[in-house]
């Protein structure tokens, strides 16, 4: 199987796979402005957690390049003001923040703009590649926790295209495929952006895995008959307490997992680890714009003349998630000691 590879940088641009346009047609973005990037985050051209931290990565590195051309007596101020742009196009993944403030620091200590800019650039392809390799880990840990003949639900769009490739929760399940072991995938539609029906759909038909569609109301259903054993999904950010931000819809399942005694597990790199706030009641929540929920295909289908609200994510609390599977290994309760030391690579209480 060829790999997917939603961003590419080649002859000096940043090459973005359109996943707007997914799964009809193959489009690639040819971008050489950062506020072209930031546009195309926040049209959700590219989207998940890590692929937004390694895009986020390359819109310093090509706003760096163009102020060291454009201003480069203002290069730092400047580069800052590009910084904060980046970081709140989508407020809720942390992995944009992670990897913003990482380039700033390293910015801070270079004080020729051009080599500043090159410093960026090859960082942010450090970025891209160091998270394809915590992805494959990360699939090598998840693994163990599917067993033949299971069947496992996984919500939104947490494969390759969520990531730098390979990808979380999808990757979790591609490893567990790969290594042999045999079940059944199903997947939630994931309204109103449809990233399982158009995204997570067409990456399992790429990779061969036997999966099944529902609309994202019929998961209480699956869950109180068994028909499944174990749900992965993906996270934006995890609090230092384990709580979890995700896509919407996310908390729900995790509810019904616990009433059914089905696992919750939850796949995010250490970098999705935001050990700077207690609990998921600092977390962000990204309200999107209402035409998302309004219309279907671009043709209105909700009555005119109503509220509406489109809160992109929801925060799913510790208590509800079994374990977190990152590429340091599997973390389980209690996620304060835990997670703190696999993001600090102490690695005590791992398992
Ligand atoms: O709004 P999206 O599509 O960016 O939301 C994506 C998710 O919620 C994913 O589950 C999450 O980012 C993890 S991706 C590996």
């Amino acid at each position: 199987m060829a790999e997917i590879q939603p961003i590419v940088w080649a002859s000096n641009k940043l090459m973005l796979l359109d996943q707007t346009k997914l799964p009809r047609q193959e489009i690639v973005l040819e971008l050489t402005d950062y506020r072209q990037v930031v546009a195309a985050i926040r049209e959700m051209r590219v989207r998940g957690a890590p692929a937004l931290g390694v895009t986020a990565a390359y819109a310093m590195a090509l706003a760096a390049r163009q102020i060291a051309e454009e201003d480069p007596s203002h290069f730092l101020p400047l580069l800052k003001e590009a910084a904060e742009e980046i970081k709140a196009a989508r407020p809720t993944a942390v992995n944009a923040s992670w990897a913003v403030d990482r380039l700033l620091v390293l910015v801070e200590a270079e004080a020729d703009p051009p080599a500043a800019s090159q410093r960026l650039l090859a960082e942010a392809q450090a970025m891209q590649e160091d998270d394809v390799a915590a992805n494959r880990r990360m699939g090598q840990h998840g693994a163990r926790l599917l067993r033949d003949g299971d069947a496992v639900l996984t919500h939104c769009n947490a494969g390759a295209l969520a990531t730098a490739g390979y990808g979380t929760a999808l990757g979790v399940i591609r490893a567990a495929w790969e290594g042999g072991t045999r079940f059944q995938v199903y997947h939630t539609e994931t309204r109103p952006f449809l990233q399982g029906a158009r995204l997570t759909a067409w990456e399992l038909v790429k990779m061969g895995i036997p999966a099944t569609l529902v609309v994202d109301s019929a998961a209480g259903l699956l869950l109180k008959e068994h028909s499944v054993q174990c749900v992965i999904v993906g996270a934006d950010r995890i609090a230092a307490n384990g709580d979890t931000a995700n896509k919407i819809g996310t908390y729900t399942l995790a509810v019904v997992a616990r009433e059914n005694d089905i696992p919750f597990y939850v796949a995010a790199p250490t970098s999705t680890v935001d050990l700077s706030i207690a609990s998921g009641e600092q977390i962000p929540i990204e309200e999107r714009d209402p035409s998302e929920v309004a219309q279907l295909g671009g043709v209105r289908t909700a009555a005119e003349g109503l509220e509406i609200r489109n809160p992109s994510f929801d925060v799913t609390p510790h208590r509800y998630i079994g374990a977190i599977i990152t590429e340091e290994g599997i973390v389980r309760e209690p996620y304060s000691t835990n997670l703190a030391a696999v993001v600090t690579g102490t690695h005590a209480g791992v398992r």
